[in-house]
């Protein structure tokens, strides 16, 4: 495949992954539109253009929004409101983070208050005022369980979120050994497990394995195609190896175009080493290690081992 780059890596293995992104690809989970508005028509344009509202069921989504929104003077709509039951996010579950800044008793909605040094910035407003809004992209699995694997078959399942229930998305999953593949699964029930089989992939005892998930939005005022895509999670799925017996190495690069939306670019790189395998009965137990972050936007990632 690239006998130049086989001779000089005879000892040294790289794998590098790029996605770069087609146009109308948007690689990010949240957003902030600049326009103000009341709550109930942010709401709207938050689903016509991407989920909804920004919903926070968790502390890392939380910490994840504070460090992405602008810390400006604005104040952002998102997607929590009171219901009789009490505080609700959009997707239906209830409000268990604690980081209200204040609770206004006669306001039922509220906003992220990005301009406040402390780390506590909910606040309960008028949902008639008119503010910014956090829009909600597409999440990828909080995790990724690897229910079988061997040497070219993995059976992959995660838990479906509330929002992600409710929308009509896919995910794409890239599996990598000496080379990568893609491939797509539509969420098609509202059922909360997502399991998925992937056979016949290249030989291998280890896999990376990205998992992203895509929402495909038509701008009906303009006719686009919108791709919206959540940076990946990211898993290793090994076989119980067998004793090593020789490594093949390769360079793979899906693609290393340059795109304009450079903050959307994501890459990974990992030092590769593959096995042949010869022994194939060293391999029906299964190791599974989830990596402990997702990838993000232009973040290098070093796996050596
Ligand atoms: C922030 O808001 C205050 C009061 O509304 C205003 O005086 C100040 O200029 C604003 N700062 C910025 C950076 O917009
Ligand atoms: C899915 O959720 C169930 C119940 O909360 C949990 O036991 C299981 O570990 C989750 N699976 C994954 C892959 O996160
Ligand atoms: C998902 O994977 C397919 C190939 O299976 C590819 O054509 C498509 O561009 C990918 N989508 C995204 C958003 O990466
Ligand atoms: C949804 O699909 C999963 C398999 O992906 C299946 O286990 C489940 O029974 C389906 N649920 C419904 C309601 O069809
Ligand atoms: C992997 O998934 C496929 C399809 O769901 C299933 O038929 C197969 O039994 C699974 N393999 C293992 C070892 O669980
Ligand atoms: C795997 O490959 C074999 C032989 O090439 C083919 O017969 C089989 O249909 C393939 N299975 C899948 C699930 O693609
Ligand atoms: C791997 O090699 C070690 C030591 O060389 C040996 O003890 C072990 O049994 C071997 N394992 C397998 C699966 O062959």
């Amino acid at each position: 495949m690239f006998p130049n780059e086989m001779q000089i890596l005879q000892q040294l293995a790289v794998l590098v992954v790029c996605r770069s992104l087609a146009t109308g690809q948007i690689s990010s989970r949240y957003f902030f539109p600049q326009k103000p508005m009341p709550w109930v028509k942010g709401r709207e344009y938050c689903q016509s253009h991407f989920v909804d509202l920004a919903v926070l069921n968790t502390e890392e989504e939380y910490s994840a929004l504070l460090s992405a929104i602008p810390t400006n003077n604005a104040s952002f709509w998102l997607g929590l409101h009171k219901k009789s039951s009490g505080w609700e996010w959009t997707d239906g579950e209830q409000l268990r983070l604690t980081h209200w800044y204040n609770y206004n008793h006669e306001g039922h909605c509220v906003s992220l208050e990005a301009m406040f040094e402390e780390k506590d910035k909910l606040l309960a407003r008028y949902c008639n005022e008119q503010h910014r809004v956090v829009c909600q992209g597409p999440v990828s699995p909080q995790s990724v369980s690897v229910d079988f694997v061997n040497i070219d078959h993995v059976n992959l399942s995660w838990n479906i979120s509330a929002l992600m229930q409710t929308t009509s998305h896919y995910y794409n999953v890239t599996i990598c050994s000496f080379i990568c593949e893609t491939l797509s699964y539509f969420y098609t029930n509202g059922s909360s497990l997502m399991s998925i089989s992937v056979s016949n992939l290249s030989a291998a005892t280890e896999y990376f394995i990205y998992v992203s998930a895509v929402v495909i939005h038509l701008d009906h005022g303009t006719n686009r195609k919108w791709i919206l895509q959540d940076n990946p999670t990211t898993l290793k799925a090994k076989t119980a190896t067998s004793n090593k017996t020789h490594k093949i190495f390769f360079i793979v690069s899906n693609s290393f175009s340059l795109v304009l939306l450079a903050s959307s670019f994501w890459c990974i790189y990992h030092i590769v080493k593959k096995e042949t395998v010869q022994d194939t009965s060293s391999v029906d137990s299964t190791i599974a290690e989830l990596l402990p972050h997702r990838s993000g936007s232009e973040k290098l990632e070093n796996v050596i081992f």
